[in-house]
């Protein structure tokens, strides 16, 4: 079976296409910079256009930062406001005229991540972390998914936990490993006082320097990066077109 995978991020649109029961891209990654404001059609065309140039006809996942029912968006933290309530399935099946199924990004990500990745196998609690321009949350119990979980927005110290620990944060206060270690470790301190997981992955672009920050951690859980690193969007995408649950 093969879906592409698309993944819609605060700064690039990616897609793929994936072999969904391997897991494995079938063609180099398509980027385009997301357009300034992430206004709906804007960013429908940028999809059509991958889809396009990749000369794609199939069924399309798309990973989409914000909560996302029935194909619709919920909330936009790092999107234009005007996704809020808007079908999303519908926008981009019209603009591409191929069928698209839109999920949460760090959901989707997640779903590679416990199929083929980091979390594969992985009974109890799982917390996949999105650090990026935002943080995405997943958790996975026993394989099966609990969508739409936003603990990017865990308040702490007053503020959402993203605007202190994602990586976009990182960046912008030009911290130190050290100094951004300490704040991820607060910040996972509290998710794990919470929740109790079994494993954290942690996953975006970070996560191809976790030796820089994943040892001065102080956890319970175990905590490992994701296998796919900056890909887990792209094939996890390509997994939900075609449903939800992992085996595990
Ligand atoms: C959004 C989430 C998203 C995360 C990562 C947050 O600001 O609310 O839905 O998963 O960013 O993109």
């Amino acid at each position: 079976m093969q879906a592409l995978g698309i993944d819609i991020g605060g700064s690039g649109i990616k897609g793929a296409p994936v072999n969904t029961k391997t897991g494995k891209l079938l063609e180099e990654r398509v980027r385009i910079p997301t357009p300034k404001g992430a206004k709906p059609k804007a960013v429908a065309e940028v999809v059509a256009e991958i889809a396009h140039s990749l000369k794609w006809k199939g069924p399309i996942g798309v990973g989409f930062p914000a909560p996302i029912k029935n194909g619709v968006a919920l909330m936009a933290a790092n999107v234009s406001e005007k996704w809020v309530g808007l079908n999303a399935d519908e926008l981009l099946t019209s603009a591409t005229g191929c069928p698209c199924k839109v999920g949460n990004d760090a959901d989707v990500a997640g779903m590679a991540e416990m199929q083929f990745g980091a979390g594969k196998g992985q009974h109890g609690t799982v917390i996949m972390l999105t650090l990026g321009t935002g943080i995405g949350s997943a958790i996975y119990y026993n394989g099966h998914l609990v969508p739409n979980t936003e603990f990017g927005h865990l308040q702490m110290n007053g503020m959402d936990a993203e605007h202190r620990a994602s990586d976009a944060a990182r960046q912008l206060k030009e911290m130190s490993w050290k100094k951004y270690a300490k704040r991820l470790n607060e910040y996972l301190n509290e998710m794990e006082k919470l929740f109790w997981p079994d494993l954290f992955i942690i996953g975006g672009g970070i996560s191809k320097y976790h030796e820089k920050y994943l040892p001065l951690l102080t956890l319970q859980a175990k905590i490992v990066p994701a296998q796919f690193k900056n890909e887990a969007g792209i094939v996890g995408a390509a997994l939900y077109s075609q449903g939800m649950d992992v085996k595990v």
